[in-house]
């Protein structure tokens, strides 16, 4: 025996049973931001290393442990896009699409991390993400908070929750960095070992640990929120005030920090707490200061992606997904001339009824083995052609579902006898 090849641990196929899901979730997210107006950018999977160190920080889990990297045939490093967002920035900054301008994009595709899989934890995971360039005040976070809430309606889902924090500028961040370091540092012997290790290079990381220790320490830790500058303040309030005056429920978690390093200001993350572990669905924030970080003119940004399988996770515990699609419609046939025959009627209901799905049977059986597919294959109505069919302009209509009727019709019948069995819905379809 020839030894199989697996797929890659964390790396799973999609497989056909699961498509109209993944179409009927993709097909809404693209209604739901074209809606707000956004406009989709397709960018490389694969980018320079540097871009990511450089925006996600040298000092993350992602870019310290996560990242799939490679030497390219050249002795370049390039490594395949843990995220959207740096991309976005390098591909705006490249183009020229963000300077001076009001933008608004959206992404969607695989991204890679070297996690521990699990569940809800994918080695290549799906994101949905987008991003907006060039305004300042909280009116944009906003319009992004409102357009995930949009679509959450949109899916039909329910129980995700609105955590919200703001992270302030850069020089209040860094002295609050100092106070939480020398408080933390004063109860180091209490922390996890992995919180000790953040402590000294990322210490904000500390606050989102799970650690039950770590925690009742942190409880009596400085508060971010209270170390905010004053715009920052204002910015914050802001889009607190936007949130309630459009109805839209939230929860201050002050030691929400996010993983990835280029925040500033507004972070936010909608969590569930159906999914055990891996409860976060949709994260983002504002990253005023990276555009000028990856060489750009300062351009204040601020953005989010979602997790599709967790979506899609979420959906199905929610009994939200729709059933595979199956043709509604199967041709059985029987001899040469009626071959040729079942082919071009197919054609012909197709044309005019596109939305139905029609499936020829192609291959060798007799009609008995053919109406076993026909049955097997979900279809409600089977069009059998025989040779007397064919010679007569016939077609035999037989329903597959509930009472099993058979009616033979003229060829030219064939569009209205088929809406008796598979009427059009009110959109005339
Ligand atoms: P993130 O929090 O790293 O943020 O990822 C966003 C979402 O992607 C997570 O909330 C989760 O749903 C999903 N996700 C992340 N890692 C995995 C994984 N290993 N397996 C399955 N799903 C996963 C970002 O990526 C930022 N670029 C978001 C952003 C955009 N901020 C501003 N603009």
């Amino acid at each position: 025996m020839v030894d199989r090849i697996q797929s890659i641990r964390g790396m799973h196929d999609i497989l056909p049973e699961a498509g109209a899901a993944w179409s009927w979730l993709e097909a809404t997210i693209r209604e739901v931001v074209e809606s707000y107006g956004y406009q989709k950018i397709r960018l490389p999977i694969v980018e320079k290393t540097e871009l990511f160190a450089r925006s996600i920080g040298e000092v993350t889990d992602i870019v310290e442990k996560e990242m799939y990297t490679f030497a390219d045939r050249n002795g370049e490093s390039l490594t395949l896009r843990p995220e959207g967002t740096a991309g976005c920035v390098r591909s705006g900054i490249e183009h020229g699409f963000l300077h001076n301008q009001l933008v608004r994009i959206w992404y969607s595709g695989p991204m890679f991390r070297h996690e521990r899989p699990q569940k809800g934890r994918y080695r290549q995971f799906y994101q949905m993400g987008a991003e907006t360039f060039g305004m300042e005040g909280p009116a944009i976070d906003a319009e992004l908070i409102l357009m995930t809430a949009r679509l959450w309606r949109a899916l039909g889902l329910g129980g995700l929750r609105l955590e919200l924090n703001s992270l302030g500028n850069a020089e209040a961040r860094a002295a609050y960095r100092d106070e939480l370091q020398s408080f933390l540092r004063s109860r180091r012997d209490e922390l996890d070992e992995d919180s000790r290790r953040r402590l000294e290079s990322n210490p904000l990381r500390v606050l989102d640990s799970k650690d039950p220790d770590t925690r009742e320490v942190l409880r009596e830790a400085p508060q971010l929120l209270e170390a905010l500058d004053e715009s920052s303040r204002e910015h914050f309030e802001g889009l607190c005030e936007l949130l309630s005056s459009a109805g839209i429920e939230y929860v201050i978690n002050p030691r929400l920090v996010r993983g990835l390093d280029y925040y500033s200001r507004t972070v936010f993350e909608w969590v569930t707490d159906a999914l055990g572990a891996q409860g976060t669905v949709c994260a983002g924030g504002r990253y005023d200061a990276l555009v000028s970080q990856l060489g750009g003119r300062e351009t204040p940004a601020c953005g989010f992606a979602m997790g599709i399988e967790r979506l899609l996770a979420l959906l199905e515990a929610q009994d939200l997904l729709p059933a595979p699609a199956v043709p509604r419609v199967y041709v059985l046939s029987q001899g040469a001339a009626a071959r040729r025959e079942a082919l071009h009627i197919a054609e012909a209901v197709r044309e005019a009824r596109p939305e139905l799905g029609v499936q020829v049977y192609c291959g060798e059986g007799g009609l008995k083995a053919q109406m076993k597919r026909a049955d097997r294959s979900g279809a409600e109505v089977a069009l059998i052609l025989g040779e007397q069919e064919v010679v007569e302009g016939m077609v035999t209509v037989r329903a597959l579902r509930g009472e099993a009727t058979q009616n033979m019709v003229a060829q030219t019948a064939l569009l209205a006898e088929l809406l008796r069995h598979c009427p059009m819905d009110q959109e005339g379809r």
